[in-house]
């Protein structure tokens, strides 16, 4: 049987450090929005799924959970540039909702940037963004996350949600792939 920890070169974030970063970042989160009403999670599927189960937890704060789906990247580890949206929010008090954007990696920039400008366009009371991992030196377009969990060098990593053509998500740390699997 494959085995998918044989294909991780090292590990970048281990299930101990992951927990470290999503408390520190839940912190910071609690202390931003303490005096905040209608918190609404959106996670962007599928990567952000084991962050967001994890923050959300931490979290003492109310906050709803919603989700999109986005697809930009296919099967192959560099951004095509276009932000398609396959799955939307159907929120009926928009305008009165503050919400969290909740992605696994940032890279080019242009999903999130996109995103924000979406749904400000669609009326949300505030848009912010948190993400587990960034990658600064891939940025393509200017934007800047709100809430980084870590940032890493320029390396393709999998695992916690993360995906190399649909495979990985489920290892429980964040790794970088090993070359020959690329
Ligand atoms: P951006 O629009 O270029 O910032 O792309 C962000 C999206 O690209 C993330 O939601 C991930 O799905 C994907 N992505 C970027 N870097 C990685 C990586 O190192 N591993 C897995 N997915 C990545
Ligand atoms: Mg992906």
């Amino acid at each position: 049987m494959t085995d998918w920890n044989e294909h991780v070169e090292r590990v970048l974030l281990s299930e101990s450090e992951i927990k470290k970063t999503v408390q520190a970042l839940a912190r910071r989160i609690e202390e931003d929005y303490r005096e905040k009403e209608n918190i609404v999670l959106v996670g962007i599927l599928k990567g952000s799924v084991t962050f967001l189960s994890d923050l959300m937890r931490e979290l003492k704060l109310p906050a709803q959970i919603d989700f999109m789906r986005v697809s930009s990247y296919g099967d192959a580890t560099t951004s095509s540039g276009n932000v398609n949206i396959i799955l939307d929010i159907n929120r009926k008090n928009l305008p009165a909702e503050n919400l969290l954007i909740v992605e696994d990696i940032v890279d080019s920039g242009r999903t999130l940037k996109y995103l924000v400008t979406y749904l400000l366009n669609k009326g949300a009371k505030s848009v912010k963004t948190v993400t587990l991992l960034d990658k600064p030196e891939r940025r393509e377009v200017n934007f800047t996350p709100e809430y980084v969990g870590k940032r890493i060098e320029n390396h393709f990593v999998i695992g916690y949600g993360l995906d190399y053509g649909e495979k990985y998500r489920n290892l429980p740390y964040v790794g970088v792939i090993k070359p020959e699997f690329i």
